[in-house]
């Protein structure tokens, strides 16, 4: 399957559906959201994009379900959407300042533009999807409508746990679960789900696909959390302080907290300083974070493959899911 062809075709969709809000006077809000989509300003260009793996997830899924991934791309430019939304009031939200290696939009146009910069993205994810009227019968738009809004809800119960969880020294383990699954996997879920759909599988092969994303997306996130304290910054294009400094309750942390070591008594001290996180992030791989962390994610690849292999995806598409499956824990980006 040449993924690069459904890139390209995934790029120019969101060019489409964001060239719908380029008019003379709101020219500059205009740039905010191509600055952010990777397209604009300095430093754009390929790095500056993302990875592009949830519509790469919708139209692989529809592919390999035997049906024309190119009536899908709608609701792939509609997932990526609802993505950077999601990524842009993130950014605020945990006071990031880079992101994909370059200034975060806070960070250049201040708090209340990004915001709208946010809703402008979500609001065009609605509209995105709204095109696959073109291709797809109104039961299928509307169905697709409706796995988009619920996911939307449950990514912000996820990012309210995420952010209530801050500082608070009393989680454990299970408290994690919940959190991921709802701010990272249901999204990652909804995408295999949406392909499915539009791939005009039956209820039970659907479901395959929708569970297949949510382990997928639990892997994921636990590989995030991963990156987060021991990636490389100029890979990841995200500082690599800030999730210990932000005190989230990561997987690493949890594990680690469990153990009752050098990690977990400092931790309880309140929050970390800058110039601790390298001693930190070491302590804690000593004391076993790291390893509890990708023991999980390989857990919950295993889980994804088994989900994959009952949806039973076909052709060429088919094998580029469970490639994609399987270098999951090997990104470093
Ligand atoms: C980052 O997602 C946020 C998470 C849910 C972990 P990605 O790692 O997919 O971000 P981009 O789009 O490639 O930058
Ligand atoms: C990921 O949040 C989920 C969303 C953006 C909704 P994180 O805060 O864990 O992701 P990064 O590390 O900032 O990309
Ligand atoms: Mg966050
Ligand atoms: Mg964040």
């Amino acid at each position: 399957m040449d993924t690069k062809l459904l890139i390209d075709s995934i790029e120019s969709e969101l060019q489409r559906q964001i060239s719908r809000f380029d008019t003379p006077r709101t020219k500059p809000f205009h740039e905010m959201l191509t600055y952010h989509m990777g397209w604009t300003g300095e430093g754009a260009g390929p790095e500056a994009t993302g990875k592009r793996i949830r519509p790469l997830l919708v139209l692989l899924s529809t592919a390999a379900c035997g049906a024309d991934w190119q009536s899908a791309l709608p609701a792939a430019a509609a997932v990526e959407l609802v993505h950077n939304f999601s990524l842009v009031h993130d950014d605020i939200q945990d006071n990031s300042e880079k992101r994909r290696g370059r200034p975060t939009t806070w960070v250049k146009w201040g708090v209340p533009m990004a915001i709208n910069v946010g809703d402008a993205l979500f609001v065009m994810s609605n509209q995105a999807l709204m095109d696959l009227k073109g291709n797809y019968p109104a039961e299928i738009v509307v169905r697709g409508a409706e796995i988009l809004h619920n996911t939307c809800l449950e990514l912000t119960r996820g990012q309210f746990l995420d952010m209530s969880y801050e500082e608070r020294v009393d989680l454990a383990v299970e408290d994690y679960w919940p959190m991921i699954s709802g701010k990272t996997a249901a999204l990652l879920s909804a995408c295999c789900h949406l392909g499915a759909l539009l791939g005009v599988a039956d209820e039970s092969r659907q479901e395959s696909y929708r569970a297949f994303g949510h382990y997928l997306g639990l892997a994921f996130q636990v590989q995030d959390d991963i990156l987060g304290i021991w990636g490389n910054e100029s890979l990841t294009g995200k500082s690599a302080a800030s999730d210990l400094v932000e005190g989230k309750n990561s997987l690493p942390v949890l594990a680690g907290l469990g153990t009752n070591g050098k990690f977990a008594a400092r931790w309880q001290q309140g929050p970390i300083r800058v110039d601790e996180v390298q001693e930190l992030a070491r302590l804690l791989a000593s004391e076993g974070g790291y390893e509890a962390a990708t023991d999980a994610a390989k857990q919950m690849i295993d889980l994804a493959l088994m989900s994959l292999r009952e949806a039973d995806p076909q052709g060429e598409a088919g094998d580029a899911l469970f490639q994609l499956t399987d270098k999951l824990l090997k990104r470093n980006q």
